[in-house]
């Protein structure tokens, strides 16, 4: 078998990790990852700009930014369309919709960010996946999910996911199955869960 020069998947981040840093323009200007130590990060990727589910996906994370913002956490979008195309798009969402985007879209043109997170090949296409890194304040990636383009997220999940990363954080213990704020915890060397 002839040797591969490069390998994308041997570099892709893993749980538990340091976050591939990134310095990139974005909607907002110029975005650096190191600026958001301190912080919960949710960067999320997308196909395209102009695109239906997308849309529909812009207008959700900004109808949920403000309950992130009460939880530490910032968003950061990202596709490999252009500043111009963020700003044209965003503008026709904020007209539409009902709340602003507040939160920067990165720019990657020159596929910095997917490269480094594995946003590409995929599906086929020259357009990033539809992933979500968590990014936790010492800027470790502590969750990762790839969707397919033709499914939206579920911005009430990634809320949940993030709550329950930082119950566990703090409380030192587990989230189980279907677990909301306010359920009980499992606690390390038990099987069920219980108040404390
Ligand atoms: C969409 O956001 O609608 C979409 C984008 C790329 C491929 C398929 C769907």
């Amino acid at each position: 078998m002839k040797p591969r020069l490069f390998n994308p998947y041997t570099l892709l981040p893993r749980l538990g990790h340091p976050a591939p840093m990134f310095e990139i323009q974005s909607s907002q200007g110029l975005i650096k990852l190191s600026d958001y130590k301190g912080k919960w990060v949710l960067l999320f990727s997308y196909p395209a700009d102009f695109t239906p589910v997308c849309t529909t996906e812009l207008k959700a994370f900004a109808s949920v930014y403000p309950s992130l913002k009460k939880l530490n956490t910032e968003l950061i979008g990202v596709s490999v369309d252009n500043v111009v195309e963020h700003r044209n798009w965003i503008k026709i969402l904020e007209e539409e919709g009902k709340f602003p985007i507040q939160f920067p879209i990165l720019a990657d043109l020159n596929l910095e960010v997917s490269n480094r997170y594995g946003l590409l090949p995929n599906e086929n296409t020259e357009e990033a996946s539809r992933s979500v890194y968590i990014i936790d304040p010492a800027q470790i990636i502590r969750a990762i999910m790839h969707y397919p383009a033709t499914t939206g997220r579920n911005t009430g999940e990634l809320l949940r996911l993030i709550k329950a990363l930082q119950v566990a954080d703090s409380q030192k213990a587990m989230t189980p199955v279907n677990w909301q704020p306010g359920d009980e915890l499992i606690y390390p060397g038990s099987y069920h869960t219980c108040k404390r």
